[in-house]
């Protein structure tokens, strides 16, 4: 029996994922044998069910957040676990950089919660920014300077104590070109500048990343680039949050791809085992929901 490619995950069922920091799946629930019924009738594996779950890092649930008077996140609920990438799609103005900010501190939910490894943000500002690196939407480096002494610098604002030899190590895992980094940032291309960024957020050595459009503006062979940077980050460990309009790209790094619209998570997409989700169905999902 073939595996349907689509897999839309209603955020409601996925409730189960909302546990805090469960190792394995607890007995499943009735409606959890219904599912698993559901799943064999399509022939999807029950492994998926039974399978020991890997620690919730990231948890929003029933998020509910005001800005300017007017709700623009309403009851959104994922997670996100250790190791994994998880992205955020949605058209303009839909929430998802509000998400981030949200898990950042920087707004206060007016409704629900969000927690990093089980502390609720708010009320653990200090002990969540020690352990999350962010990527704003766009970041702003020195021109004049050069990409060692912009991560030298933007280190000591943050605090950090990193080695030259530590240093050199970030730019060669965002591949830099060697002969570039002593180079100032104003002859740098787009894609040298967000490497340099990443690289930052490298070197912060936090287990959460936060990364909203790290691939903006980007060429396609930089966006492999620094695609292939965010798997090898989250195959070491560390947890991804990232923010895209890049449908491929969602799919080529991310196991599951929240669709945000209007505030609201309308689906989560979650690929097959052994597999990717597929762009087409995601982008045909995308479009619908936003009218087109
Ligand atoms: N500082 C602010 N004050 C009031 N409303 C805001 C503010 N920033 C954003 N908003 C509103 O919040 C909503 C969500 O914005 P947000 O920036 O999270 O969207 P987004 O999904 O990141 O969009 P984009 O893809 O354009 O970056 C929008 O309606 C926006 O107008
Ligand atoms: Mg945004």
């Amino acid at each position: 029996m073939s595996i349907p490619k689509r897999r839309v995950v209603d955020p409601e069922k996925n409730r189960l994922d909302e546990r805090e920091a469960p190792l394995y799946f607890p007995r499943p629930s009735r409606r959890q044998h219904d599912r698993v019924d559901a799943d064999r009738r399509e022939g999807l594996s029950l492994c998926r069910l039974y399978m020991p779950m890997k620690k919730s890092v990231l948890t929003a649930q029933g998020l509910c957040v005001d800005r300017g008077g007017r709700r623009v996140l309403n009851e959104v609920s994922f997670s996100v676990g250790q190791g994994e990438v998880f992205a955020l799609l949605g058209g303009n103005g839909a929430g998802k950089s509000t998400t981030l900010l949200t898990f950042l501190g920087f707004i206060r939910p007016s409704g629900g919660r969000v927690s990093i490894n089980g502390m609720v943000v708010h009320e653990n500002k200090a002990a969540i920014r020690q352990q999350t690196a962010y990527l704003p939407e766009s970041a702003s480096l020195y021109a004049h300077l050069s990409a060692r002494e912009n991560l030298k610098y933007f280190l000591a604002l943050a605090g950090v104590n990193r080695s030259s030899a530590e240093i050199e190590h970030a730019l060669d895992t965002v591949s830099l070109a060697s002969d570039a980094r002593s180079r100032r940032l104003a002859s740098y291309s787009k894609g040298m500048r967000q490497k340099v960024t990443i690289a930052l957020a490298v070197l912060r050595k936090t287990p959460v990343l936060l990364l909203d459009e790290p691939t903006s503006g980007l060429d396609p062979v930089a966006i492999d680039e620094i695609n292939a940077i965010l798997i090898a980050l989250a195959e070491a460990g560390t947890t991804i949050l990232m923010v895209t309009h890049d449908v491929y790209g969602a799919c080529h790094v991310a196991r599951r791809v929240g669709l945000l619209q209007q505030g609201q998570m309308v689906g989560i997409f979650e690929a097959p085992e052994n597999g990717q989700i597929s762009a087409e169905d995601l982008h045909r999902t995308f479009a619908e929901h936003n009218g087109r």
